[in-house]
């Protein structure tokens, strides 16, 4: 399998389908005992891998497939590109665990079940997100058709139709499909390579990698000569990395001494680079990528660089313990039954701040009509001109209300 080409997040309401829909695109049944999957470094990124494939004898949408052999005639399908889901968890609570993975999509698929009335609150939450980060190629699912008569697919398409009027999902196509009976796949495969297209890879830059998981893979009982290396699991934006090639963390480590605190950059080496289910030696942009470093597990243990940047030595973006941004508030609060007005930031108040994959608490120091300044809770290492996801506590729930662009 090459090397995925594009990352399509999978977004919508809880138990509307995303996870049974991916293990229908991604084939998973056909290759579970890979043996880069039994040692475990890509498996644990929580995402599937496919490729997207199209029968040379078939007509369209029939020909769409990730079957090697095409289900209709027979033929051996020719391979059109490889993607990397990403699952967006879709219970509210888990609303920053979806803004960090949304950084990291190319395209995403909307789900949204047909046996209920549209929107139900993360729908709409979800889409607002997605309008947020500016992720503009969508394509809507429709699923469950199975389980509802012909004139309800019609009703709740319909209702999706208006929901995503004015929005960002305005022109996406909308796919009817049963994920779990399989009905309508080649249709959606067909859609998703029309509407997510490659992204453009600036392969010339110097490699920066948005960190989404960190892991210690060493089992107990490992020696000490079984031992590997911290990996991290993140998407490039930039640039390339290869086996062997030395990298800086950013920001690093939390170091507290006499007192204060600060944090420093990690330097470390590439000793292995996992990209979808193979082991490569070089990997560009596109996909959820695995490295192996030599960093001390503890290090990466439990995901606890989430949020940091790798990169080349000296080429990585400040880290930032505050920052002034421009503010584009949100009219409502979307996810909720009583969708309340949002009021302007104050002073003092506590936002959450979703900066690439990065999750940080930011609390306002001065706030005007629409500039705010923030000291934060945890730096981030970002450039100036970065968008930022705020939400606010509202009833004890962190909501988004709105977006921020860096300014200095
Ligand atoms: P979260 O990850 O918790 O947000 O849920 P999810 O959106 O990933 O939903 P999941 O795929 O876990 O599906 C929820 C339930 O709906 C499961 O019991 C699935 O078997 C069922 N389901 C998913 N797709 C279909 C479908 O097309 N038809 C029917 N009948 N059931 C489906």
């Amino acid at each position: 399998m090459a090397q995925p080409s594009l990352n399509i997040g999978m977004v919508g309401h809880v138990d509307h389908g995303k996870t049974t829909l991916v293990r229908a695109l991604s084939g998973v049944w056909t290759d579970t005992h890979s043996e880069e999957i039994k040692r475990g470094i890509s498996i644990r990124l929580g995402y599937a891998d496919t490729v997207f494939r199209k029968c040379p004898e078939c007509p369209e949408p029939q020909c769409y497939t990730v079957e090697k052999k095409c289900t209709h005639c027979g033929s051996k399908t020719d391979e059109i590109k490889t993607v990397s889901f990403v699952d967006a968890p879709g219970h509210e609570t888990l609303m920053a665990t979806m803004l960090s993975g949304a950084a990291i999509m190319d395209g995403a698929m909307l789900v949204i079940a047909a046996n209920e009335t549209c929107p139900q609150p993360q729908t709409k939450e979800h889409l607002m997100a997605l309008n947020v980060i500016g992720i503009k190629n969508i394509v809507i699912v429709q699923n469950k058709i199975d389980l509802v008569p012909r004139e309800r697919v019609l009703e709740s398409y319909q209702e999706i139709k208006d929901f995503v009027k004015g929005t960002v999902a305005e022109n996406a196509p909308i796919i009817p499909v049963s994920a779990q009976q399989n009905i309508n796949i080649d249709a959606l495969i067909q859609a998703l390579d029309t509407y997510i297209p490659l992204p453009e890879h600036k392969l010339e830059k110097d490699a920066q990698m948005l960190i989404a998981r960190s892991f210690d893979i060493n089992h107990p009982g490992f020696t000490y000569e079984d031992i590997k290396g911290g990996v991290i699991g993140g998407t490039l934006t930039q640039g390339s990395f290869k086996e062997g090639d030395d990298v800086e963390i950013r920001p690093g480590l939390k170091i507290t001494s006499d007192g204060v605190t600060r944090w420093e950059p990690v330097f470390t080496k590439i000793t292995e680079i996992h990209a979808g289910k193979s082991k490569v030696k070089k990997a560009v942009p596109g996909g959820l990528l695995a490295l192996g470093t030599q960093l001390d597990p503890s290090l990466t243990k439990g995901d606890s660089l989430t949020g940091q940047v790798v990169g080349v030595p000296g080429t990585l973006p400040p880290t930032r313990d505050g920052f002034l941004m421009k503010l584009d508030l949100l009219k409502r609060v979307v996810g909720v039954t009583n969708e309340s007005e949002i009021n302007e930031i104050k002073t003092s108040e506590p936002l959450m701040l979703n900066i690439g994959t990065a999750t940080t608490v930011g609390v306002v120091t001065s706030a005007r009509k629409d500039l705010a300044e923030v000291k934060l809770k945890r730096p981030v290492c970002v450039e100036t001109g970065a968008h930022v996801a705020i939400s606010r506590r509202i009833d004890s729930r962190w909501r988004l209300i709105g977006v921020g662009v860096i300014e200095d």
